[in-house]
């Protein structure tokens, strides 16, 4: 869906693609090696887990702080307050498995391996992961994008453009 007239609707679109993009490695991953630790020789592995970890991060410092800090207040305003609450519930639920599946895919990454429990608890976080970050961002491809197309005015936009761009830039 794309809505042309909003930047903070674009940018927010564009980080959702890199996001979906890094849980369907993810579930590669993770379907393909079923109950087996993959082996953190492979480059494709590696970059998957490095994939994830950043991703992890993105998400937790400024894709849902942005959202929550910044643009949900302004649609709280204009009368989304349901939306917005149902929105932070998602956030409040898929931040856990988020950061066990990124501390395991760090911590896997530096020391070379996978023991198998960890391998088991990664999967297990990872794919609660993919499975409510996936529906989470649907819906706002949906809901919520509509409601910035709608909601957010030119000046609003630019100014939350400008926050977004700059959280990004930071780090
Ligand atoms: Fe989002
Ligand atoms: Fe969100």
């Amino acid at each position: 869906m794309l809505h042309v007239n909003s930047r903070i609707g674009q940018l927010l679109h564009a980080d959702h693609l890199t996001t979906l993009g890094t849980l369907q490695e993810l579930e590669e991953l993770l379907v393909g090696q079923g109950a087996t630790p993959p082996d953190l020789a492979k480059p494709a592995v590696r970059a998957a887990l490095e994939t994830l970890v950043a991703v992890v991060k993105g998400e937790v410092s400024r894709h849902f702080g942005f959202e929550e800090n910044h643009l949900f207040p302004v649609l709280a305003d204009a009368g989304q307050m349901g939306m917005t609450m149902l929105l932070i519930s998602e956030h409040r639920a898929i931040l856990p498995v988020a950061e066990v599946a990124g501390e395991l895919a760090g911590a896997a990454l530096a020391s070379g391996s996978f023991t198998p429990e960890d391998w088991a608890e990664f999967r297990e976080a990872g794919l609660e992961f993919c499975e409510r970050e996936l529906f989470h961002i649907q819906k706002e491809e949906m809901g919520l994008l509509a409601a910035v197309a709608a909601l957010v005015g030119p000046d609003e936009d630019a100014r939350l453009a400008g926050v977004f761009e700059g959280l990004h830039a930071g780090g």
